[in-house]
């Protein structure tokens, strides 16, 4: 596998985004599907996406606590562009009883119930979303946290078993925007209030000014082990 690897990861590198997700759909026929949380980067993908293939396969984890303004986005992507997000929801019993041993919010009260709560709410649904799939696209930027300084475009995500592209690894915040607005791509309505990364609504806030763009994600954890475990 490592050898696959390697080898996508010399190819892009004299490739564009548009023309790594093309690869990836011709190399991987109905076995490539992209995860959105309906950010900023992952509009950017969907986008782009869709213009490669109209079939292609888009889903968002529902985790039962996102802001009003992300269901919003997921309407207007649709009506967009004529296609339908695959949601995924968590396993009911295992968030209540979750719930009912720990309490509601029990991320805020130590990292490992925030962990427990990623895990029921994204990492369990986020397992049955790729399996039997070869290909797991992401909107990762590396110049979005300090944990993300040492990624590839291509790895292998053992836990998985799949292969993971990051497509826009290498673009900057701006050039993000940039894509936005020339070709009309809606975006969430929090972006334009200092939010801009944005997960579940207990565990986000809008950042302040001269912040990094990733702060106000569980702002009260060190910023060196905030992943929610999506990305290892
Ligand atoms: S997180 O790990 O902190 O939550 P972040 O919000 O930066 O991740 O998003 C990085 C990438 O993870 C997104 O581009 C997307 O591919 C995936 N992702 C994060 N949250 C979700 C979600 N709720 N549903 C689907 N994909 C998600
Ligand atoms: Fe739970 Fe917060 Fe993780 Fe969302 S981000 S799954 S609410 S701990």
């Amino acid at each position: 596998m490592q050898e696959y690897i390697h080898k996508y990861n010399a190819t892009f590198k004299s490739l564009n985004p548009e023309e790594i997700l093309r690869f990836v759909l011709e190399q991987h026929p109905g076995k490539v599907v992209f995860s959105s949380s309906m950010g900023a980067e992952d509009q950017v993908i969907t986008a782009m996406l869709l213009q490669a293939d109209k079939n292609a396969q888009i889903f968002t984890l529902d985790t039962g606590r996102m802001f009003a303004e992300t269901y919003e986005l997921i309407e207007k992507t649709e009506a967009r562009y004529g296609f339908r997000i695959k949601v995924y929801f968590p396993n009911q019993q295992e968030v209540e009883e979750m719930v009912s041993n720990h309490g509601i919010n029990l991320f805020y009260y130590s990292v490992e119930n925030r962990k427990k709560c990623c895990n029921v709410r994204k990492i369990e649904p986020l397992k049955r979303a790729l399996s039997g799939n070869e290909i797991w696209i992401t909107g990762l930027r590396r110049q979005q946290s300090p944990t993300r300084q040492d990624m590839q475009v291509a790895e292998y995500d053992a836990a998985n078993q799949i292969i993971k592209i990051n497509p826009l690894l290498e673009w900057s915040e701006k050039q993000v925007w940039d894509y936005i607005h020339a070709n009309n791509v809606p975006y969430h309505a929090l972006h334009a209030r200092n939010f801009p990364s944005i997960g579940c609504q207990p565990c986000t806030r809008a950042i302040l000014e001269g912040e990094g763009v990733r702060a106000g994600r569980w702002w009260w954890e060190n910023p060196d082990t905030k992943e929610c475990g999506l990305h290892k």
